[in-house]
């Protein structure tokens, strides 16, 4: 058998690619950024060529860099930003309209009409997930309504819909010459089209959006032994390669950090959050504002589902920071600034910039700094918003510990923000349970290189995966119960004024 397994990573803001080795060590990696495409307020797209390109690419740098081929690779993963869709022609190959991304909030008023009409709960019960901006199926329904040509030629079967995972499988085995039209249960069930019990595409939910079935991608498990396909020679592995993973990218995560066990769960910090708690084969549906969704599902055993708290601006407060305030010149400079202050300064920031996501999913709200006196500066504002990360995430901690009844002992972290130990010390403080680092930082990529590498025996099993699994660094609470009740409640007020703000 080859010795090493790849993954490519399609992000939001970039795409890499990565190679692993049996214990999980990174071998080699490569990663592109691609143009954020900002039409309008609100709207947020990608150029789906643009992005198969940048796949190309790091793919074969990173296997030129490290003097490797087709062949040294048992398999391969694909892991992507979730919901973000693609509607391309099976014909020419050509996407018709941009990728519009999941920050996308172009479709409000299909989201919000939904719930005025009645439709919500069936969508909250069959899919799992509040009628929101957020999910693909209104993306699918603009475009279907808005670009020419495309409702005729989905219901012809020549238009297709895919998340980038299915975009890029297309493109890597075959694309016009026969490339497979597939995806995963945990990117499907992402759409608010997918029932979550059958794993399969629901009429009703379709109807409600108006989406022919013909244009959907056939629903695979996220590691699959009989494989999807393989990579075309003439493609940028130059040769073929068993493609047998494809999960959402939060959802790789969760699989990378191996929180393989019902009660275990991971908090990915990037330009946006994502708790995810494993919660087995059992469906828990939220009473309190968070997601239900596939966590994975191996082979022909049964899925595997998560509750989920997705919250939309962490990282990107930071660079609002740097970009729009100017107060730092990097992101690594949040914590020196940070440091600066003792304390908040009784200063709160509330990034509600695209709406609030859980558990509030309040798409008009907007953001607020408050409890401002002269005394301020800019370390309290860069420390009101490394604290308004960790509070957002206590927000779905405490929603989880609701609807699950699981409290967490530790909370297993990974994402670029966790490489500031200010914020992490914030976090255990707020959260008041410890907060661990793996060494392995990259868990998205090392999930999707994990599940590809189950499927074809290159590990035999995820308890062999837990054993790759060590801590880098460990972080303790460090906050009186007094202090962190105190702190939580003037962020509660803090948050209810961003939606005062527009009642
Ligand atoms: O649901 C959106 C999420 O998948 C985006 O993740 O890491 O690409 O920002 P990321």
């Amino acid at each position: 058998m080859s010795d090493f397994v790849g993954a490519v990573d399609q992000g939001t803001t970039s795409t890499r690619f990565m190679i692993f080795d049996h214990g999980g060590n990174e071998i080699a990696r490569h990663q592109l950024e691609h143009e954020q495409i900002l039409p309008r307020a609100g709207w947020v797209e990608h150029n789906p060529t643009e992005i198969w390109e940048r796949t190309r690419a790091v793919i074969e740098t990173a296997l030129n860099t490290a003097n490797l081929t087709h062949s040294d690779l048992a398999a391969l993963g694909i892991t992507n930003q979730r919901e973000t869709t693609v509607v391309w022609d099976r014909r020419t190959g050509r996407p018709y309209y941009n990728a519009i991304v999941w920050q996308d909030t172009r479709t409000d008023r299909i989201a919000s009409a939904l719930d005025r009409d009645g439709h919500g709960d069936v969508i909250r019960r069959k899919a799992g997930l509040p009628p929101a901006t957020y999910f693909s199926g209104g993306k699918i329904q603009w475009i279907l309504e808005n670009v020419d040509g495309v409702r005729e030629a989905a219901e012809a079967g020549d238009a297709l819909f895919g998340t980038t995972d299915s975009w890029l499988l297309w493109n890597l085995t075959g694309g016009v010459d026969g490339g497979v039209h597939v995806t995963d249960v945990t990117n499907a069930s992402r759409t608010m089209l997918m029932d979550l019990e059958t794993l399969d595409w629901d009429d009703e939910l379709l109807s409600l959006f108006g989406i022919p079935r013909a244009m959907l991608p056939e629903i695979r498990p996220s590691s699959d032994p009989r494989g999807y396909g393989v990579t075309r020679a003439d493609g940028p592995l130059g040769g073929e390669v068993p493609l047998t993973a494809a999960l959402g990218d939060q959802q790789a995560a969760t699989v990378g950090q191996v929180c393989f066990s019902p009660g275990q769960a991971k908090n990915t910090y990037g330009t946006g959050n994502f708790l995810l708690l494993n919660t087995g084969t059992e469906l828990v549906r939220s009473s309190n504002g968070l997601l239900t969704t596939v966590c994975y599902q191996f082979g022909d055993e049964p899925a595997v589902y998560a509750l989920e708290g997705s919250i939309a601006v962490t990282g990107s407060a930071v660079q609002w920071l740097r970009d729009q305030l100017g107060i730092i010149s990097g992101a690594a400079q949040s914590e020196y600034l940070a440091r600066q202050a003792e304390d908040n300064g009784g200063v709160y920031f509330v990034p509600a910039f695209s709406g609030l996501f859980a558990p509030y999913w309040r798409s008009d709200a907007r953001g607020a700094i408050v409890g401002l006196s002269r005394f301020n500066n800019n370390a309290h504002i860069a420390r009101a918003t490394l604290e308004s990360i960790c509070y957002q995430t206590r927000d779905v901690v405490e929603a989880m510990r609701e609807d699950s009844g699981v409290a967490l002992d530790v909370l297993k972290v990974d994402g670029g923000v966790t490489a500031n130990e200010l914020c992490m010390q914030i976090q255990a403080d707020v959260l008041g349970v410890p907060v661990s680092r793996p060494v392995v930082a990259e868990t998205t990529a090392l999930g999707a290189a994990y599940a590809a590498g189950l499927a074809v025996g290159f590990w035999k099993s995820t308890e062999e995966l837990g054993k790759n699994w060590n801590e880098d660094r460990r972080w303790t609470p460090t906050w009186d119960g007094e202090q962190r009740e105190r702190g939580y409640a003037g962020w509660k007020k803090a948050v209810q004024r961003t939606l005062d703000w527009v009642d």
